[in-house]
């Protein structure tokens, strides 16, 4: 399948998941912190988490307005997650707009995010399931939420620290991202109660491709320059300790501009080029590709059909998406 076809048939399930959040998220009173909480979701954003949902459920052959609510649960959580890590970030720049806490100051920000996590737990409960399938969904994501937790708290305290090896940044991302992707695609399959032998290749593939997707998520923060709709270059300012920076410092350099809190456009140009020429990006490219076959081999036990094999283009897209 080519990108052009791949990406209508994500944009057809995306547009799908605007009007459920159009009708289960309306503008409520008081307008300043509703606006606050919609703001991400009417920028725009991929929505590849809720479409991977969408598409699980037709995987199962299953009616995906079931688990619609769920599917937008994930979203909205997302959301949260973004607008929290803006303000840890330091980011000013998200879907190309102003980031919430730029706009609206970081107690709104905070307020705004916390609204959104409460709703996320409020929409699931309309999935039209058994009342015990809820119940292991529900914690299913519960445990997701804490897990993103822990993931952003290790992804600043290794800020911190002079040296992180390539297996703790590997449980950092797997916490931080991994896991509400590995939620997309198995919480459909909890909410519909099929078997444990599928939720656990459905999750394990979302966790194996959620790392590959936060690999090249680093990637572009270097590469993607104005196509991200993002600051460019904010991993290598913060000090973050992505893969290109533990595998950067392992052969011995380390750009001038890390963890310096700014730096002007030329500075990291250069600093990407540098990272360019010595094949630290190239190397957490392949790694990403690496993880995704990884994440794409567990998906042997469901059955083929058209949904399977978009899942898999799906995950292919993951690490070769220019934003
Ligand atoms: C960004 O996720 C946050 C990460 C986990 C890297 P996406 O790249 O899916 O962001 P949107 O939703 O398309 O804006
Ligand atoms: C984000 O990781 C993970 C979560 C939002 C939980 P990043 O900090 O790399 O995401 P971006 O690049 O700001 O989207
Ligand atoms: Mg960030
Ligand atoms: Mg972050
Ligand atoms: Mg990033």
């Amino acid at each position: 399948m080519n990108t052009e076809k791949l990406k209508d048939e994500v944009s057809k399930r995306a547009r799908i998941i605007d009007r459920a959040i159009e009708e289960f998220l309306p503008l409520k009173e008081p307008e300043g912190l509703y606006r606050a909480t919609r703001h991400l979701f009417k920028a725009g954003g991929k929505r590849l988490r809720p479409v991977i949902s969408l598409i699980v459920s037709e995987a199962l052959d299953k009616d995906y307005r079931k688990i619609l609510p769920a599917a937008v649960a994930i979203e909205t959580i997302h959301n949260f997650t973004l607008i929290h890590d803006d303000i840890m970030d330091r980011d000013e720049m998200r879907r190309g707009v102003k980031t919430v806490h730029v706009l609206w100051g970081e107690p709104t920000a905070i307020l705004a995010g916390d609204t959104l996590f409460s709703e996320a737990f409020h929409l699931l409960t309309y999935c039209d399931v058994e009342s015990s399938n809820l119940v292991r969904g529900a914690r299913m994501l519960a445990d997701v939420c804490v897990k993103i937790c822990e993931g952003q708290y290790l992804d600043m305290s290794f800020e911190e620290r002079d040296r992180v090896s390539e297996e703790e940044y590997i449980e950092m991302v797997t916490k931080k991202t991994s896991v509400l992707i590995a939620a997309s695609c198995a919480l459909p399959a909890v909410l519909f109660g099929e078997y444990d032998e599928i939720t656990a290749a459905l999750w394990d593939f979302g966790i194996y491709a959620g790392i590959g997707f936060q690999i090249h998520d680093d990637v572009l923060d270097l590469t993607g320059r104005e196509k991200t709709g993002k600051d460019w270059g904010s991993d290598i300012v913060e000090g973050k300790k992505t893969l290109i920076a533990i595998k950067a410092f392992e052969d011995g350099y380390v750009p001038e501009i890390f963890g310096k809190g700014k730096a002007s456009l030329e500075e990291i140009e250069e600093a990407v080029r540098i990272l360019e020429e010595n094949g630290a990006i190239d190397y957490a490219s392949k790694k990403a590709v690496e993880y995704v076959e990884k994440g794409k081999d567990r998906l042997k036990v469901l059955p083929d059909s058209e949904a399977k094999s978009l899942l898999m283009e799906i995950a292919d897209y993951l690490v070769r998406r220019e934003y």
